[in-house]
């Protein structure tokens, strides 16, 4: 039975963060995202530790979209990280926070005017820029704003990363980016030298994510030198920052087996620094955006399982279990998306043997199963089951289909458990409506009319 980062308790209970998961059940209602803070904090130390320990200049940047609260915000701040956000929700998330604004980098294929403008307006410190049409727009918006912009160049390597093709986006045939082999990231730094205020920095990529070797990297890492090449040989221009993304990833079963920091700081610091030297290039500080990598494992949803229905197969073993939870695809839709697969540990029996193969359904109305046939300690209705590595893009991604209420989040350190996002409600889901007067009872007067007439 696998625990992953986590253990069993005196008591025989999952414990997260030296805090007791059934008694963070009990005080905060389920479905429940807890949140290792411990973990989050030494994941951050030991990737950054991994690549400063093999290369000169290097930078990290969390990407926000992974996880992102206020609190997490301020953790990322705290450990000396840089942020990416992709987003004006995120960018102001980053913000209220107080995150150190020269560490904030923007990104996004379709940026528009209004995120443009908070991040000149508030200085932070890299546009990531994807597109001739956002080159304009950000040149306008500093010249308006008389300020400058520091830009990296989003390429793409035309390296195909090998996983599920909604995260795949280093391929050619991408809407993130510019082209390196049809010449688009070429004219795109042209046109940045060529403009005043906006900044010419150097090149980014994205090649996917939750890669379990890194062939894709690699493969980007060359082709980005190359490009490095041809900017220096064209305009003499050399490179000042290489920022290769995110993308490790992270155990989401026991079987998975993703290098680890530093054995994926090797291959990525090898492989640069012998292609910088073939190419006689000076060393540019070497920026990535690890998001799940850094939350994933550190993040746990707990649901209470609720009717337990047994059905004849018509394949081995000639039955199944259905286990119901209390939560689904709303507050995690990796399974329907991706095809994502999980473990779970029983949390109030986390030390008995995991020897029946049931599937987690969730309570939406259509075909959610969380997980299909997965093992684990027989069930009962009321236990606590808790899936593991949920950390990212759970939380994030989460909806109110059918109308469900957001999950809470609660942030364990060293046996204290901090609520950072609280349970939505059933008010805050009508918060935003509104009710034409011509649908109350009674109501006689006309709406607004936008017909063109
Ligand atoms: N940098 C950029 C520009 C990105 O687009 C992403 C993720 C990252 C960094 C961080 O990648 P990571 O280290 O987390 O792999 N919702 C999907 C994942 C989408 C990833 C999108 N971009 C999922 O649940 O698997």
């Amino acid at each position: 039975m696998w625990l992953g980062t986590q253990r069993a308790n005196a008591a025989g209970n999952l414990e997260i963060g030296g805090c007791d998961v059934t008694r963070l059940a009990a005080e905060f209602g389920t479905p429940l995202y807890v949140v290792d803070e411990a973990l989050i904090r030494s994941n951050c130390r030991e990737f950054s530790a991994a690549f400063a320990a093999r290369y000169p200049s290097v930078v990290v940047c969390y990407a926000g979209k992974a996880f992102l609260t206020l609190a997490m915000a301020r953790i990322v701040a705290q450990e000396g990280l840089s942020i990416d956000v992709a987003s004006l929700g995120e960018l102001y998330t980053a913000v209220r926070a107080g995150f150190p604004r020269k560490r904030i980098n923007l990104h996004g294929n379709n940026k528009s005017r209004e995120e443009l403008e908070m991040a000149v307006s508030i200085g932070i410190g890299h546009v990531i820029v994807d597109n001739f049409l956002e080159i304009e727009m950000l040149q306008a918006v500093v010249r308006e704003q008389h300020k400058s912009m520091n830009v990296l160049v989003r390429c793409t390597p035309g390296v195909d990363p090998h996983t599920h093709k909604f995260i795949s986006t280093g391929q050619a045939d991408t809407k993130f980016g510019f082209n390196i082999k049809d010449g688009s990231a070429i004219e795109a730094v042209r046109r940045l030298l060529a403009s005043d205020g906006v900044v010419f920095d150097g090149l980014h990529c994205h090649v996917g994510s939750q890669l379990l070797d890194t062939q894709a990297h690699e493969g980007a890492v060359d082709a980005l030198v190359g490009l490095m090449a041809e900017i220096e040989r064209r305009f003499g221009q050399s490179c000042k920052m290489l920022n290769i993304g995110g993308g490790l990833g992270v155990r989401y079963t026991e079987d998975q087996r993703p290098p680890s920091y530093d054995e994926f700081a090797e291959v990525v610091t090898s492989r640069l620094k012998s292609a910088l030297d073939r190419a006689g290039l000076k060393y540019p500080t070497l920026a990535q955006e690890p998001g799940r990598a850094l939350v994933g494992e550190a993040g746990t949803t707990l649901y209470t399982v609720g009717s337990i229905k047994t059905v004849p197969i018509t394949e081995a073993p000639g039955h199944r279990t259905y286990v119901s939870v209390d939560g689904g695809m709303s507050d995690n839709p990796r399974p329907q998306l991706y095809d994502a697969v999980y473990q779970v540990i029983v949390a109030n029996r986390a030390t008995e043997k995991h020897d029946q193969i049931v599937s987690i359904a969730g309570k939406h109305c259509e075909t959610d199963v969380l997980i299909w046939n997965v093992a684990a300690a027989a069930m009962k209705t009321g236990d606590i089951l808790a899936v593991q590595t949920t950390g990212a893009y759970n939380h994030g991604m989460a909806s109110n289909y059918n109308r469900f209420l957001r999950p809470a989040v609660v942030l364990v350190n060293d046996g204290a458990a901090d609520l950072v996002v609280e349970r939505e409600t059933l008010r805050d889901l009508l918060r935003k409506e509104r009710v034409p007067q011509r649908l109350r009872a009674g109501g006689q007067r006309r709406s607004r009319s936008l017909s063109a007439k």
